[in-house]
């Protein structure tokens, strides 16, 4: 099958893509129509009067700009059954997209620092991943550290997290990324390690390459989250290649959050060039515009990757999830099979 697939033809092989998603915030996936009913199960106050009129809010010059909405959205956010629903309206959304595993955050500070007991938020999302099993889709959870806050607040939830440790995969670090470089939080990373944690950490999204440097070297991280950054800096590349280490990149969350100006100078074909495990992510589908197979069109439309780069995107999904090698090789035929399948 060609590379030089027609516009149609390129979509209907992006929809049918056997994937993974590795970078999606669990609370950016809360659509306004949601927002609105669990405020009115829940009977808190929206600072928006409609629909649209939270959409039309959703316009951010930085990243701080989006995460002052966010978290404000994630209040109405009271009971097990409300994270149960969030959880389940992604796993159908990610379903439709053909997404076969997904590894998602969850904030559980956001919640905790609001009253809201963390066995309420697990246990809400425990149900949606048995659900979403039953589906056929596989959903991780990983614990996000707020890196606004203290090394010890994330201390403080990394305790919180222990009776659920092996319902867990690992731990991530996102919030606000300048001016709170990983290095803060190189304890508490030590300490997932040794409870058998899997690591993250959002790095170079606006941060500079040396926050990259310190999540490789200082929290011996796992998987970068974005990355972007880390292209100003050639000995980065070069070590993120030598270590083989994925890079989970969100192409319309970058656009958003003008990390990039243009998507057409989306810098995936660069990633790929450059010998990058990239992969295509939705982070906060929500507030961003799209679910993951938005952010591959995205791409593809504006004739940045074609159909064999969308195959390494995929592949890249499955090798640089953490799923077991046997998982990993029944996903990978899977990807495999398909063009010759359609
Ligand atoms: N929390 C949710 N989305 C995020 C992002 N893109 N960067 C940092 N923290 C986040
Ligand atoms: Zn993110």
């Amino acid at each position: 099958m060609p590379d030089t697939l027609s516009v149609s033809a390129l979509d209907a092989f992006v929809t049918g893509l056997p994937k993974a998603e590795l970078h999606l915030h669990i609370e950016g996936s809360l659509e306004p129509e949601l927002m609105f009913a669990l405020g009115q199960r829940n009977k808190v106050d929206l600072p928006f009067a409609t629909v649209e009129a939270v959409r039309a809010a959703y316009a951010f010059s930085n990243l701080q700009d989006f995460l002052d909405i966010y978290y404000q959205g994630a209040d109405v956010l009271r009971e097990e059954e409300d994270f149960y629903d969030l959880a389940m309206a992604y796993v159908r959304r990610a379903a439709a997209d053909t997404v076969r595993h997904t590894e998602i955050f969850f904030d559980p500070q956001t919640h905790t620092d609001r009253g809201i007991p963390y066995d309420v938020v697990i246990k809400g999302l425990l149900r949606a991943q048995a659900d979403a099993k039953a589906m056929g889709l596989s959903v991780s959870i990983i614990h996000s550290f707020l890196r606004h806050l203290s090394e010890d607040a994330a201390f403080d939830s990394l305790k919180m997290a222990e009776p659920y440790i092996d319902k867990l995969l690992g731990v991530g670090l996102d919030s606000s990324e300048v001016g709170h470089p990983p290095e803060k939080f190189a304890r508490v990373f030590a300490r997932a390690r040794d409870m058998g944690l899997k690591l993250t950490c959002h790095a170079g999204e606006e941060g500079p390459p040396e926050y990259v440097w310190q999540a490789l070297d200082i929290l011996k991280i796992d998987r970068i989250d974005h990355g972007n950054r880390a292209l100003e800096d050639p000995k980065l590349v070069e070590r993120v290649v030598k270590d083989g280490l994925t890079l989970t990149v969100c192409p319309l969350s970058n656009h958003k959050l003008c990390v990039v100006d243009d998507l057409k100078d989306h810098p995936i074909p660069r990633m790929l060039d450059l010998g990058l495990n990239a992969t295509v992510n939705s982070d906060d589908p929500a507030y961003f515009g799209g679910y993951v197979n938005d952010n591959f069109l995205a791409l593809t439309r504006r004739g940045l990757i074609g159909r064999d780069a969308c195959l390494t995107l995929a592949r890249n999904s499955i090798t640089g999830s953490f799923l077991g090698d046997a998982e990993k090789a029944v996903l990978l035929a899977e990807i495999e099979a398909y063009p010759s399948a359609r």
